[in-house]
């Protein structure tokens, strides 16, 4: 309260930009790729496709995919220096600020990548980008472990060569699963873009003062870290898991979500912009209830998270604050059942949404966006004159 207005502070309605990237409908609960319904997108389309329709703005031809991949599959490597790099952190770095330092060292080993004007430039910035951004989220999870860092294999497409270059043992021949590959495609797919949220908002605030592209994600990466962003996927499963030790009371804990003196929060519940279900929470449900009975799992987690999501959905609290769960709430659950470790859940959110970041960054160059620079209200002293130190 400034005794005149009450402020509503934050970038929280700004109409930062025009873009022709993603649409979202966040009272109809609808969200379109360059037009594109998501649950079309969704059910037919590939991660490698999608990062095309959303570089290019339309759905490529055989030809026009080809020549996209192959440009991808001729920058699969990383310099060997990059290991060095990596090697000076301790194991129980969090994967985030790993990759996120990753991302802005590979403008030392691509300088031509940053100086970039033309729309040539930028797209292969952007495949550069692509292809070794593989390798970083892998190397990450492959450091928490000890592992050996892999280079890329070119006779796999985009989503088997990350899913081996992340879990493939020095000591075991490596499967590729179609089931688990065409969940995590879908997984991918729907964290590609989000219009204007927090990290994609940074991405293009970073990259208005004409910063590198890599550099530019690597700020995006740093925003997505968040709990109250990316980061409450693995918030979500943490919260599950707290819930299940503690006797899984399911209206205990939405109690506490509700009580003003707590601050829990019901992670993966809640929006900016959706106050209607998010569409890609109810793709990712299906989903995991699909990827869980084709490999037999039965997971408890996925049992307190539709208990949750039922109570929740019925309680007047969440029904007057239009809480509904949103992407975060069960893609923990699906990763889980992929093997993936908790920490490593929002890696693979920042591996889904390095395209939208690319996209919006090369939008913003290209549309020539001025650099971001915001006001305030200002509540501070008064002017007035300065005061020795002895007087003091
Ligand atoms: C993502 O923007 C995007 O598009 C993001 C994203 C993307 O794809 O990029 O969709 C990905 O970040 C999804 C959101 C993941 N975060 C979480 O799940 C964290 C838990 N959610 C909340 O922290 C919250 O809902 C936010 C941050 C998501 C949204 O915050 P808002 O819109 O600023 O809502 P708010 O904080 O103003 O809360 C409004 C009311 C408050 O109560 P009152 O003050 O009105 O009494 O709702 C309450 C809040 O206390 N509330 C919650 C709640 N979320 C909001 N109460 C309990 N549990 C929650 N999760």
């Amino acid at each position: 309260q400034t005794g005149l207005i009450t402020l509503d502070l934050g970038y929280k309605n700004t109409g930062a930009t025009v873009s022709e990237i993603t649409y979202l409908d966040g009272d109809q609960g609808e969200l379109y790729y360059r037009g594109y319904p998501i649950e079309q997108i969704a059910e037919k389309s590939n991660f490698t496709e999608v990062m095309y329709l959303l570089l290019h703005g339309e759905l490529p031809t055989e030809d026009q995919l080809n020549t996209f991949n192959g440009n991808i599959k001729k920058y699969n490597f990383v310099a060997e220096e990059m290991k060095k790099i990596i090697d000076a952190f301790p194991r129980s770095a969090h994967p985030m600020g790993v990759l996120s330092t990753l991302t802005s060292a590979l403008t030392a080993f691509n300088p031509k990548s940053v100086n970039v004007q033309s729309k040539e430039e930028m797209d292969l910035a952007a495949e550069l980008l692509i292809a070794k951004f593989a390798h970083l989220a892998a190397w990450t999870y492959r450091k928490t472990l000890g592992l050996p860092l892999n280079h890329g294999d070119n006779s796999l497409d985009y989503v088997e060569n990350f899913y081996k270059m992340a879990f493939r043992l020095p000591n075991e021949e490596f499967v590729i699963n179609p089931v688990v590959t065409a969940a995590l495609n879908k997984l991918l797919i729907l964290h590609a873009d989000h219009e204007q949220n927090c990290s994609t908002s940074t991405v293009r605030m970073v990259g208005s003062a004409h910063t590198g592209l890599f550099a530019s994600v690597s700020a995006g990466i740093s925003a997505l870290w968040g709990p109250l962003h990316g980061g409450a996927n693995q918030a979500v499963i943490e919260m599950l898991e707290l819930i299940e030790k503690d006797g899984g009371d399911v209206n205990k804990w939405v109690a506490k979500a509700k009580d003003k003196n707590d601050s829990f929060r019901l992670m993966g519940f809640g929006h900016r912009v959706y106050k209607n279900f998010d569409p890609r929470a109810k793709i990712i449900k299906k989903a995991a209830d699909d990827l869980l009975a084709a490999l037999g799992i039965e997971d408890k987690a996925l049992d307190i998270a539709m208990q949750l999501e039922k109570v929740a959905l019925e309680d007047e609290y969440f029904i007057e604050r239009k809480l509904y769960p949103n992407v975060d709430f069960y893609s923990g659950i699906i990763y889980r059942a992929l093997g993936i470790p908790t920490e490593m859940f929002t890696v693979m959110f920042a591996l889904g949404r390095l395209p939208g970041w690319i996209a919006q960054w090369k939008e913003m160059r290209m549309t020539g966006d001025p650099i971001g620079r915001p006001r305030q209200v200002y509540q501070g002293a008064q002017k007035r004159d300065y005061i020795d130190i002895a007087n003091r």
